[in-house]
């Protein structure tokens, strides 16, 4: 049956605060005297320039030193990688399977450190962020079970002649680079790292910048479940260690997670090459939600607040636009900010608290700049400002904003804010509003809230999006979990594969087919 998970509602998670309320001392006692070291066959190397990674929730505190991959460290993981992968290929697939299934379980184990970890890296919730936790070990068993559920992607085909045996079977590619966003830095790598490894590639990872101690936690998890050394590298930095990756003719494929524009750019590099390399993306999102004049009002602003809001609105799946009937516009509206209204905004660590800062300092401009653009175009219902005193001028926390009257061709309504921010606009009828949502370039998320199946339908029917939501009061068009929500982008939010991870149709992404004829 469907776990219960973290973000659902009504649940009494105490005894998980309980526990985090003693973790997060002593946690905090031990940080920032470590130093993250890139690892290259199981080893670190040291020897380069160190960066200071600190918390968002408050900048005085330091979480580690990180010694960022330099170009010569990517090209030896790299080599090292092309060295190590074809014994790992060779291993019978169902070893690999336990080893990915193993290091699903150690990651479990870890939850108690890897998710408060979060709540400091990331500035998420409590709850966002042990859902997250939890989350990566699911993904890596789900893998694991679906490469045995495929019997290893080997089959026996009809004969074309008595005297032949006929089959096809999925190979792996070779190495894949890895790179991974800030926001879901746990989880989505073990995503894109568990469905390489399973299917017998050698993985080179690089985590977002500022994720260098989970990444080094969750590649700790692979190697002790029994990943060889060589066969996943780990290669904390930013931008440069990427691009440094990404031109490396040592590669086979990318599994790319990130925004739009570094995802675009990758693909145009990486097609540089001799001939064509996969490269899986998965982009950013401006997912709509449709809330008509029969849906349960209350649950719909339950499920509009949490997904616009959750995570300060830093989700590739967070809803940012919302369209409603003209009949429910302002009942709609009163319940919305109401309940937005109520949301606890602050430091993460504390148990209440469901939203905390904004990763930086840029993020708190694009915020201050567009509630500015929404005053001189629409109307800012409520929003915007932001906390000061003690840590709160250590860090950026900004209040949900909430506007309207934008008019359909403003860039608020099609760009990715990756923000908390939410426009609304009514509409009268509901397949022209879900046309005007499709008209965006992304197509990740979208949710509805309707009473009649025949809306419902209708927005099944026509909405472009890989990830549809009806009716939830968890999210309108947020939390996705392993094997449930495949979770895929179509248009500028995914490539052209168009598979999503969390899904059936991820793994075979990183293997490519060859048919085998005998003559017996
Ligand atoms: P980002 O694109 O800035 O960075 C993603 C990763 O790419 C990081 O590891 C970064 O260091 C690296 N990078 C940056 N420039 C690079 C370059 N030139 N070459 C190679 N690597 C480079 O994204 P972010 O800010 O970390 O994450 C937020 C974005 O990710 C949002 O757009 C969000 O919607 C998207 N996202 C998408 C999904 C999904 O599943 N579709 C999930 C989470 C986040
Ligand atoms: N799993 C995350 C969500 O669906 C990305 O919101």
């Amino acid at each position: 049956p469907p776990r219960v998970t973290y973000s659902n509602t009504g649940t009494d998670f105490s005894p998980v605060h309980d526990r985090l309320d003693q973790l997060f001392p002593a946690l905090e006692a031990g940080l920032g005297r470590e130093t993250v070291f890139p690892l290259v066959e199981g080893h670190p190397v040291t020897g380069t320039v160190t960066t200071t990674i600190r918390s968002p929730i408050d900048r005085d505190m330091t979480l580690a030193e990180v010694a960022e991959a330099s170009a010569v460290t990517v090209a030896r993981a790299v080599a090292v990688a092309r060295a190590a992968q074809p014994a790992w290929a060779a291993m019978p697939w169902p070893e690999r399977a336990a080893i990915i299934r193993r290091a699903g379980d150690i990651l479990a184990d870890m939850k108690w450190r890897m998710g408060p970890l979060l709540v400091l890296e990331v500035g998420k919730s409590r709850l966002e962020a042990m859902g997250e936790a939890e989350e990566a070990a699911d993904l890596a068993r789900y893998y694991a079970a679906e490469m045995e559920r495929n019997l290893g992607y080997e089959r026996q085909l009809p004969r074309a002649k008595p005297e032949e045996s006929c089959g096809s079977l999925l190979r792996p590619y070779g190495v894949f680079g890895v790179i991974a966003p800030f926001n879901f830095p746990v989880a989505l790598s073990v995503n894109m790292i568990s469905a390489a490894l399973v299917a017998g590639n050698a993985v080179v990872y690089k985590p977002g910048q500022i994720n260098a101690l989970t990444g080094a936690l969750l590649v700790q998890a692979f190697l002790k479940a029994g990943v060889p050394a060589g066969v996943l590298a780990f290669l904390p930095g930013g931008a440069a260690t990427g691009e440094a990756l990404v031109a490396d003719k040592g590669l086979d494929g990318i599994a790319f997670t990130g925004s739009h524009a570094v995802g675009m750019e990758i693909h145009r590099r990486f097609a540089a090459g001799r001939f064509a390399r996969p490269v899986i993306v998965e982009m950013g999102g401006k997912n709509p939600a449709y809330v008509t004049a029969t849906a349960d009002l209350d649950r719909a602003a339950e499920g509009v607040a949490r997904s616009g809001f959750g995570l300060q609105g830093q989700k590739c799946s967070a809803l940012s636009k919302v369209y409603v009937a003209a009949a429910i516009y302002d009942d709609f509206l009163d319940r919305l900010t109401a309940r937005t209204a109520t949301l606890t905004l602050g430091d993460p660590r504390r148990r209440e608290v469901f939203m905390g800062p904004v990763i930086d300092d840029r993020a708190a401009a694009r915020q201050a700049a567009a509630v500015d653009e929404a005053r001189r175009a629409g109307r800012v219902i409520m929003g915007g400002e932001r906390l000061g005193g003690g840590i709160y001028d250590r860090g950026c926390y900004l209040a949900p904003v909430i506007v309207d009257r934008l008019g359909p061709d403003h860039r608020l309504n099609s760009d990715e804010l990756f923000l908390p921010f939410i426009s609304v606009q009514p509409f009268d009828d509901l397949a022209a509003a879900i046309a005007d949502g499709n008209r965006v370039a992304y197509g990740l998320t979208a949710g509805c809230y309707a009473g009649r199946q025949a809306e419902i339908d209708l927005f099944l029917d026509r909405a472009e999006a890989g990830a549809l939501y009806v009716n939830r009061a968890s999210g309108a068009t947020t939390g996705a979990w392993p094997g449930h929500q495949p979770f895929c982008g179509w248009k500028g939010s995914g490539g052209a594969g168009g598979k999503g991870g969390l899904g059936p149709w991820y793994l075979p992404q990183f293997m490519r087919e060859q048919s085998r004829t005998v003559m017996l």
